[in-house]
């Protein structure tokens, strides 16, 4: 069966100080009133009744939450510490039968259409099934060198896309140049394979982060659904055993240097997120490109942007701004000082 498994052990920095963390930004309703994480839940929700997450241990409570309100049912991977994507997908490809599809998404990404992720997702199982691990592109519209890259190579017989290149995070150069090619494609950081297929891929170009995890994992302990979370197993590998794993994201570990990667080109909205201007995108702009969401007023401003949930927020005759508003902090930045902003918490928190 098809098992769409959740990584949602990010922090979230770059959404300070909506995002903190104790509460980061895939459990806050960020857009309307629902969470990233609630969102991803129900989305999954239509490629099959059992889900996933690996998530902290300190989060337990707050995705069971989530589980609760999207009315979803599974397995939860709590970790002790953070260990990255590669040691979280490790987790959740072992404790899955190796026949299971298994679909591994990130929690905090805004995908409005459903229904053409699922349709998109299940075109790329028969790649899966021939041994593939499947990526999603996302057709780049600037030089981000906040995304993996994906150079397009030739039809396969299964429908997709072979990747002929998997290039995580380039410099500003390099993107420059991979954005001009024309041939290549954003990673989306949703990924599909059958679990033998990604239990091969770990063996070959991690088996320490595999070894780590399935020692972790065979000291486990085991949970399950009680009163306080009705739909979720809990599963709690062992600290030391996982405290020991190699921190690496599964982007340099894998995909990079893995020959069998296949691409689908998904064509719907995607956005991960990933910073203020981001989440300002997905408010609609008025004449002069302000955007306000909840109780933000502009008046003769200009591409200024307001998130006030709480109060009243005005701004006067402001220039690219970003202003956000929580009970006990405020952020005022400038437009294109927004993937500053983790520096900036970075800073905060040694200094307290
Ligand atoms: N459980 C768990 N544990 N989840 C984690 C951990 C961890 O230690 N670290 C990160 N995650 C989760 C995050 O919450 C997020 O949902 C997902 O894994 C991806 O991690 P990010 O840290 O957000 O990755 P990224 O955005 O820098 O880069 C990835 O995503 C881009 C698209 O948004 C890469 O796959 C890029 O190639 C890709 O373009
Ligand atoms: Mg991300």
């Amino acid at each position: 069966s098809l098992i769409p498994v959740i990584l949602c052990g990010g922090s979230g920095t770059r959404l300070w100080p909506l995002s903190r963390k104790s509460f980061p930004k895939q459990f806050v309703p960020l857009v309307g009133d629902k969470s990233l994480l609630q969102l991803t839940l129900e989305r999954v929700a239509l490629l099959g009744p059992q889900v996933m997450a690996v998530a902290a241990e300190d989060h337990r409570f707050l995705v069971a939450d989530s589980f609760r309100q999207a009315n979803a049912r599974g397995t939860t991977i709590l970790e002790p510490v953070a260990r990255n994507t590669a040691a979280a997908i490790a987790l959740a490809t072992l404790q899955a039968d190796p026949d299971d599809a298994l679909l591994f998404c990130p929690a905090d990404h805004y995908i409005p259409d459903a229904a053409a992720f699922a349709r998109t997702v299940k075109e790329g199982l028969s790649a899966a099934d021939s041994g593939a691990i499947v990526t999603f592109g996302v057709v780049p519209t600037f030089p981000s060198t906040a995304y993996g890259y994906i150079r397009q190579g030739a039809l396969r017989p299964d429908g997709a896309l072979q990747v002929s290149k998997f290039i995580e995070k380039p410099d500003a150069a390099t993107a420059q140049q991979l954005l001009l090619a024309g041939d290549t494609l954003w990673n989306a950081g949703i990924f599909l394979t059958r679990a033998r297929f990604m239990l091969e891929a770990l063996e070959e170009h991690a088996p320490d982060i595999l070894a780590a995890c399935r020692a972790a994992l065979a000291a486990a302990r085991r949970e399950e659904p009680g009163s306080a979370a009705p739909g979720v197993a809990f599963v709690r590998p062992d600290a030391a055993a996982f405290a020991a794993c190699r921190s690496q994201s599964i982007d340099y570990a894998v995909m990079e240097p893995h020959k069998q990667v296949a691409v689908l080109p998904f064509r719907g909205q995607w956005s991960d997120v990933g910073s203020w201007n981001a989440v300002a995108d997905l408010a609609p702009a008025d004449a002069q490109d302000n955007r306000v969401l909840g109780q933000g007023r502009v008046h003769g401003a200009r591409n200024t942007f307001i998130h006030a949930p709480h109060r009243p927020v005005v701004a006067l005759g402001t220039t690219d701004l970003l202003i956000i508003d929580t009970p006990d902090a405020v952020l005022v930045a400038d437009r294109s000082c927004a993937e500053q902003v983790k520096d900036v918490v970075a800073n905060l928190e040694k200094s307290n």
